[in-house]
């Protein structure tokens, strides 16, 4: 079954349904989970063979030989890109699309046909364990490079998987854990990423995930699987469990999931055919389904093609160098210069710190070291080189080598420090408890600031760390997170001046844990997590609040300058915008420049972040190059949704368009207002007074209806009474009241 010529392509929508309505029911129920840990079974019936499933947010890791879990670490050797944290520093969709394809292609040299990523969850808090895997706190962001992933993998032929849907914001209890969120906070933050690779790329599947939502089960929700994700989206692939998530197949089964995995002994098959012989289900009932398992041939390649795994070192290489964050630079002690004496110290130099830990992990083909990388380019640069390991990665004090790095750092002009997190510090499965380096990097670096003339310290980690008690005391920061496996070289080129950052930080670095919006309700208790922060997710919170943060959401540093004009806007006739303006690079190096586009309103029943994120533009420019920059902003820039309408809503008022540095820094603001859309909520007789004083289909006839008009009401009486439902009024009141109105101005107040 596994000889790919043998798939028949000319199976007819017809044909198909006809074969699969053959196929006895039991057999069926047998093809809903996977014939083992990575495949699906084939439908020998419609001569269609296994599909093979890998992880892949960042790199292959396709499990080959041994069909667990347990040997998460034995994978095939493939290609360790930037993971999610640093594709997300690069604001770039066209990294992130280079990146899907590079992985498309080794899924094909592979014999994988669905990649299981890229993962699309939103940072709720800095402590999750797997944000070194995922891209931003901000939706928009986060869905621009999902859509771009998506694209550039299944254009390469293999389908992807993005996961982990939804609201999967923490890896504590993760497989039990309901985040309890309301609706519009789930479809302004949570869901907007899922939406747009949905509707925009159409994935070959969509992975749900372990956790609850509200209560319910992701993997066994009507709502989100059925009602969301297949009738307003119109999602037409597969919906895929996590690994384990299903705990009632046939609940799963209703609410929409079509494939368990793993399979195997794992799978809950026998509890379909159950219910097929108790009569529960019919056997038609998983026509649907199982047609849709049977389309996932599609991504199975006519032929497996070869990948070049040296070229995509280099490509590994060349993405990293979009992603790191440049968070300081004072006195522009990076570049380094000619002639520097230079210390390098931290053992993350020879053994850098580039992946995360759990089922993103991939067996790197080969790893830059950053000191292998600064020696070849110091050497051209007249830059002596002296190493020393600094401090022990364990954490453990040692007093021996705070020494060395005290000498090797009296003895230089520059000293960089590569500090950062252990990969045990960060992993699937485990949040983090707090944002610390650890103490004895934190004691080093503070000991080598008081002593070398210039200090720069490199950061590698998968979430964000705090700054304090050492920032100031340092020259420059570069936050290269985790890079992959070109990482060590592109941190090099950065450090030389060979590569301009460019990266930008797409998750808020806060002064202090507490300071984050999330910390209040993090990571839950007895077994539900509330998301109490609603809508003001990271810099939606900070900005709104005027809380300080180190960083702001968006900061990035360049070693060039760039001005930008102030904005053109045009509202088109259905109330998208353009905004176009001109950014010049006025500095001496070329660079890319990242044009961060928000939007602010206060119109509306909602309260509103100060600004959010609706569009950005990464452009590269010569010295003294102009280019003009146009950036469409649809209607639904500019809309919350409406928990009483139940859709969004674009309200009458002004609208601030805002271009900024960061989140936290307007550099031009162009206001323009909005026709929209006036909506009120139906009127009963539960609605309070207040609501039918304001309805625009009412006006002064409710003064008619309860007998009011002429009498001498005060405002303040007013006031007090809005607040009472009209059926309370009329209780208290004992006013002659017009029954007739009233129901006519609740029928009228009806949506249409
Ligand atoms: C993870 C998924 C992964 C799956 C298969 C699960 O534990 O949550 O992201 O794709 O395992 O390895």
């Amino acid at each position: 079954m596994n000889n790919h010529t043998t798939i028949s392509t000319e199976v007819t929508t017809d044909g198909m349904q006809q074969g699969i309505a053959a196929i006895p029911a039991e057999r069926k129920a047998s093809l809903l989970s996977g014939q083992n840990f990575w495949e699906t079974e084939p439908i020998e019936e419609l001569n269609l063979p296994a599909v093979t499933l890998a992880d892949g947010t960042y790199g292959l890791r396709h499990q080959s030989g041994s069909h667990d879990h347990l040997a998460m670490y034995d994978s095939d050797p493939a290609t360790c890109f930037p993971p999610g944290v640093a594709i997300g520093s690069s604001w770039d969709p066209k990294v992130a699309a280079r990146l899907g394809s590079a992985i498309g292609k080794e899924a094909l040299a592979q014999g994988v046909h669905i990649v299981l990523g890229p993962g699309i969850n939103i940072k709720r808090s800095p402590l999750c364990g797997r944000n070194f895997e995922y891209y931003s706190e901000d939706p928009f962001l986060t869905g621009a490079l999902g859509v771009a992933f998506t694209r550039g993998l299944q254009n390469e032929g293999p389908g992807v998987s993005i996961k982990h849907f939804a609201a999967n914001n923490q890896e504590t209890n993760r497989q039990t854990i309901s985040a309890d969120v309301d609706e519009r906070t789930l479809r302004e933050i949570y869901l907007p990423a899922f939406e747009r690779v949905v509707t925009e790329a159409q994935p070959a599947t969509v992975m749900a995930s372990y956790n609850k939502i509200n209560g319910v089960f992701a993997a066994a929700n009507p709502w989100l699987l059925t009602g969301l994700l297949r009738d307003e989206w119109g999602f037409e692939g597969v919906v895929v469990s996590d690994w384990n998530a299903v705990t009632d197949r046939v609940e799963s089964l209703r609410a929409g999931l079509d494939l368990e995995m793993p399979g195997g002994s794992a799978g809950h098959d026998e509890d379909v055919r159950a219910a097929l012989r108790s009569g529960e289900l019919q056997g038609s009932d998983l026509d649907a389904t199982v047609a849709r398992l049977a389309g996932l041939v599609k991504y199975i390649p006519a032929a497996p093609t070869a990948a070049n795994y040296e070229i995509h070192h280099q490509i590994a290489r060349e993405l990293a160098a979009d992603c790191a964050v440049l968070l300081k630079n004072d006195s522009q002690t990076l570049p380094l210069r000619h002639g520097t004496r230079l210390a390098v110290l931290g053992e993350f130099a020879e053994k850098l710190r580039y992946q995360g830990g759990g089922s993103a992990h991939v067996n790197a083909t080969q790893v830059d070291q950053p000191i292998d990388a600064i020696t070849v380019l110091a050497a051209d640069r007249g830059v002596s080189v002296t190493y020393a390991q600094g401090f022990a990665i364990d954490g453990a004090e040692d007093l021996e080598m705070l020494d060395e790095a005290r000498d090797a750092a009296r003895e230089c002009d520059v000293a960089v420090i590569f500090a950062g997190l252990d990969e045990r510090a960060e992993s699937e499965g485990i949040d983090r408890e707090n944002l610390d380096l650890p103490a004895n990097q934190v004691e080093l670096i503070r000991a080598v600031a008081a002593t070398a003339p210039r200090t720069v310290v490199v950061l590698s980690n998968g979430g964000v760390v705090s700054l304090e008690g050492w920032h100031d005391d340092v020259d420059a920061i570069l936050e290269a997170f985790l890079l992959g496996q070109g990482g060590g070289h592109a941190i090099a080129d950065i450090l030389f001046g060979v590569t301009n950052p460019s990266g930008h930080l797409a998750e808020s670095i806060p002064l202090r844990l507490n300071d984050h919006p999330s910390s209040l309700n993090f990571p839950g208790e007895r077994g539900h997590v509330r998301y109490g922060e609603g809508v003001m997710v990271g810099y939606r919170y900070f900005t709104t609040f005027d809380a300080p943060v180190r960083y702001p959401f968006g900061h990035g540093l360049t070693y060039t300058t760039f001005t930008s004009s102030a904005p053109h806007v045009a509202v088109s006739a259905n109330e998208g915008i353009t905004v176009s303006l001109e950014v010049t690079n006025t500095g001496d190096l070329a660079g890319k420049h990242l044009v961060q586009v928000y939007v602010a309103t206060e119109s509306g029943p909602v309260r509103r972040p100060a600004r959010e994120l609706r569009g950005f533009s990464k452009v590269y420019l010569e010295p003294g190059e102009t280019s003009t920059v146009s950036i469409d902003l649809p209607r639904r820039a500019f809309a919350y949704w409406d928990i009483q309408y139940g859709r969004w809503v674009v309200s009458p008022g002004d609208y601030r368009i805002q271009i900024c540095q960061d989140a936290a820094t307007v550099l031009h603001e162009e206001q323009i207002s909005l026709v929209g859309e006036r909506v009120f909520a139906e009127l009963t007789m539960d609605t309070p007074l207040g609501e039918w004083f304001e309805h625009p289909q009412v006006g002064a006839e409710v003064f008619d209806a309860l007998g009011l008009t002429g009498v001498d009401v005060s405002p303040e009486h007013l006031a007090m009474m809005s607040s009472m439902t009209m059926t309370q009024f009329i209780h208290i009141s004992g006013l002659p009241v017009e029954a007739e109105i009233l129901n006519r101005l609740m029928r009228d107040s009806r949506p249409a």
